[in-house]
């Protein structure tokens, strides 16, 4: 089967990890996740965890000499080698480019960017309730998708927390970041023609069956 190399694309609180937990099982790619990575480096306290974190803790992005290598890295493992999901990365024109750079010197390149919009007045109201397992990284919202049992995790019961940086004047900054340093990205893939826009606004599962479509239809291509 021909390889999917997708990109998940979006401001911060826009679904991006909750679409992730619904697509990458049915599709057998790996979630790689620069949150999840900085976040598990920050609680194992090693030197990328203590760089990190008065970055995330601001709403700043860690420097790109930072995430790059660690990234690339990471896609040259085993579950990368046929497809990956990527979440939170790249965020500046600096991380695309050198993402390009290494996929096009091991012969590959990316299927899609899946770029999922909201608008920033329910960004807020989303991630002012968004609780997660700490363990897993697994997402809820108080209102939006509720764990079955206030607090707890359905799957394992562990306790939910609010993130760090999901107090109120940290996601104005991360809104802030994301319009001045990621946005730009959005026209970068559209005029490479990989870009697909997909309205986040509408249910979680409904935005999953949208990009499931997508994804479908791409696999399909590729296979042709
Ligand atoms: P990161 O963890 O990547 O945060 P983010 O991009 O800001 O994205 P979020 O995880 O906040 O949101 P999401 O889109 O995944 O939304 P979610 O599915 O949780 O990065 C954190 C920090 O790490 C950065 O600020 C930076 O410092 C650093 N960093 C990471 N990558 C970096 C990089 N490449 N370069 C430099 N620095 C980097 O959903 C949000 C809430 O909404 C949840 O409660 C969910 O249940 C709910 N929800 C989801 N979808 C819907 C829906 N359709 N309707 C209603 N509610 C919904």
């Amino acid at each position: 089967m021909s390889e999917l190399n997708l990109i998940l694309l979006g401001p911060p609180g826009a679904g991006k990890g909750t679409q992730a937990e619904r697509l990458r099982d049915e599709f057998e790619l790996p979630h790689i996740s620069t949150g999840d990575i900085l976040r598990q480096a920050v609680a194992d306290g090693t030197e990328l965890g203590q760089t990190a974190k008065g970055y995330m803790d601001s709403g700043e992005l860690v420097p790109d000499e930072v995430i790059i290598g660690v990234i690339i890295e990471r896609l040259g493992e085993d579950d990368a080698r046929d497809g990956f999901l990527l979440d939170g990365f790249p965020r500046t024109i600096g991380q695309a480019d050198a993402l390009a750079d290494a996929l096009g010197g091991l012969d590959r390149s990316l299927t899609a960017v899946l770029l999922i919009e909201v608008p920033d007045e329910e960004i807020v109201k989303r991630i002012s309730g968004r609780r997660v397992n700490p363990e897993s990284g697994r997402i809820y919202h108080v209102d939006y998708d509720p764990p079955r049992e206030e607090g707890v995790d359905d799957v394992d019961g562990t306790p939910l927390i609010q993130r760090e940086d999901d107090k109120p004047e940290t996601v104005r900054n991360r809104l802030a970041v994301y319009h001045e340093q990621t946005a730009p990205l959005v026209a970068y893939y559209d005029d490479q023609g990989l870009l697909h826009r997909f309205d986040g606004t509408a249910a979680p599962n409904e935005v999953a069956g949208h990009i499931r479509a997508t994804i479908s239809t791409l696999r399909r291509e590729e296979e042709i």
